[in-house]
């Protein structure tokens, strides 16, 4: 399929972004919690009140030969609570008894919401044949100022659910590609009760294990056009994620709590979470759920989708949902969709968007146009106004939109029966014909338009197309894709949209 190879990418491709979307868990950035070779002892151990010390532990997966299970442990970041955050903080930390190169220092956390700091040890240097057992301790005191937190319970923000005392620990690489999630606690696990008196062996029921699957967009800094999720989109996602986990625990006979699903709908994150009766009865599930992923990432996510790509991407996860990297299942899906080679416009004019003031979103709106006896529909472009990238250029200073362009397939010239244009104010629409630019330029014109910015911004053009056409072949495989041209015509940004 042209321009539609696929090309597999690892979340780390993600890290590109500029998270226009917030990190909402620890770390607090993205990176790969999975597959690593970190990880501490549980208990952590306080040779004094305002000290504690964890033991870090390298322990890959058997035959892992992924980079996350050789990377080396430069940097450790902790979860702390913003009232321990204070200027000139008095906390020291050893490896082995030895102090750090670098002292500690707080952080906010990189992409996390507004309140989320963390305290950053780093260049550490240590890999997997010297981390093994080494012992880290942090001693807490008052800064100069009286100010700081004393212990570990005033420290730590504990894992969602946990109790005071629990400190989540992310161990990254130089690349910052990993970042196994630890927790170790001080508090210490009561004996366990005596055995009751002889009677019949009940066993403990197993903890059920909460599956979460989640959609996430991310979006660049420079994408003008923020775009959230319907409630629509949020039904459709947890209705198709509920029944195909249910189906396919029912093939694989591993055993899901009859409870109602629980679905979160954000602007930019989806989530459904469901429970497995054990974390042994998710497991089951193992060796098909990053099938599963991508098939829920091409129905919600089509990264070959106008508004899947370009500035905007997504993510699905499958995990505890607590963003801390437990769960009896966890991975994720990203994938990108190779760029279209296009000879359009055949003309020399800048095409970049932003060029000019004229935008067109990403969505284009389907409609069957009303009162059509031949099932017409019609195919919009929805347009809108911003500041250019560069307003003191000579395309930047644009204030006329003259005409529009479309990339269109020749040989079906037919299926198009006109073109209805509508600028904003305006009460009806206005009929163009259609025009072609000299066969074999697979040029529709759309002219004349000369419409100004206010006219412009939320203007429509919509393609009536004949019942039977597919929009996709019209627009020669693809996206959809329409250039805005100035008075001088040097000005052409380019959009691509899809439905
Ligand atoms: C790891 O590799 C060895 C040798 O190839 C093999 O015998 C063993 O079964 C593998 N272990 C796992 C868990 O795949
Ligand atoms: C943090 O974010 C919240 C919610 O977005 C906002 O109400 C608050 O003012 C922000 N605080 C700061 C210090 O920016
Ligand atoms: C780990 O670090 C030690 C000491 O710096 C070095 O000798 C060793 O080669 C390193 N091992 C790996 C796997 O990088
Ligand atoms: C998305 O939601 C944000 C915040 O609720 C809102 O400001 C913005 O206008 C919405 N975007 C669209 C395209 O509706
Ligand atoms: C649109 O309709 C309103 C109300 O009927 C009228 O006041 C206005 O002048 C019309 N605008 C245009 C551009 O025809």
């Amino acid at each position: 399929m042209k321009g539609g190879t696929l090309v597999l990418a690892v979340l780390a491709a993600a890290t590109a972004l500029t998270h226009a979307a917030t990190i909402k868990n620890f770390p607090y950035l993205s990176c790969s919690k999975k597959l690593a070779a970190y990880s501490l002892n549980p208990i952590a151990r306080t040779p004094d009140a305002n000290t504690f010390c964890v033991t870090i532990r390298v322990a890959p997966p058997e035959n892992c030969t992924s980079y996350c299970c050789g990377a080396d442990l430069r940097k450790i970041l902790i979860d702390v609570k913003p009232e321990c955050v204070v200027r000139n903080p008095n906390i020291r930390v050893t490896l082995n008894d030895a102090p750090t190169k670098i002292g500690p220092a707080f952080e906010p956390g990189l992409y996390g919401p507004n309140d989320s700091f963390v305290l950053r040890l780093t260049q550490l240097g240590l890999n997997i044949t010297t981390a093994d057992g080494v012992e880290l301790c942090i001693s807490l005191a008052r800064n100069s100022q009286g100010a700081g937190c004393l212990t570990m319970q005033e420290l730590c923000k504990p894992p969602a659910g946990e109790v005071d005392g629990t400190c989540a620990v992310a161990m990254l690489d130089t690349q910052y590609d990993c970042c196994p999630v630890a927790k170790a606690s001080s508090y210490v696990m009561p004996p366990p009760p005596p055995p009751p008196p002889a009677s019949p062996a009940v066993l403990p029921a197993p903890e059920p294990c909460t599956t979460c699957v989640t959609l996430t967009r991310y979006e660049y800094f420079y994408v003008t056009l923020p775009l959230n999720f319907t409630s629509d989109e949020c039904q459709a996602w947890s209705s198709m994620v509920t029944k195909d986990l249910s189906d396919v625990a029912g093939q694989l006979s591993a055993i899901l709590l009859d409870l109602p699903p629980v679905v979160k709908c954000e602007d930019k994150m989806l989530q459904v979470c469901v429970k497995f009766a054990s974390a042994a009865e998710g497991q089951k599930l193992e060796d098909v759920i990053y099938e599963m992923l991508q098939y829920w990432y091409f129905t919600a996510a089509d990264p070959c989708k106008a508004y899947w790509r370009g500035g905007y991407s997504g993510v699905v996860t499958v995990d505890n949902g607590e963003g801390d990297g437990g769960g009896c299942l966890q991975t994720h899906v990203a994938m990108s969709c190779d760029p279209e080679r296009i000879d359009f416009p055949k003309c020399k004019c800048d095409t970049r968007a932003g060029a000019t003031p004229f935008f067109a979103s990403p969505i284009m709106e389907k409609l069957p146009l009303a009162g059509s006896r031949t099932k017409d529909m019609l195919y919009c472009f929805q347009l809108y106004v911003r500041t250019p990238v560069y307003p003191e250029s000579a395309c930047g200073r644009t204030t006329n939109l003259l005409k529009a362009e479309i990339y269109a397939n020749d040989a079906q010239r037919r299926k198009i029966k006109n073109i209805l244009v509508m600028p904003n104010g305006a009460n009806s629409s206005r009929v163009l014909a259609t025009s072609w630019a000299s066969p074999g330029e697979q040029t529709l014109k759309v002219t004349p338009l000369n419409w100004n910015l206010e006219q412009a911004n939320g203007a429509s053009i919509c393609l009536v197309m004949d019942g039977s056409a597919d929009i996709l072949q019209f627009c020669n495989i693809g996206t959809c894709k329409i250039i805005f041209f100035d008075d001088t015509k040097n000005c052409c940004p380019l959009f691509e949209a899809s439905v």
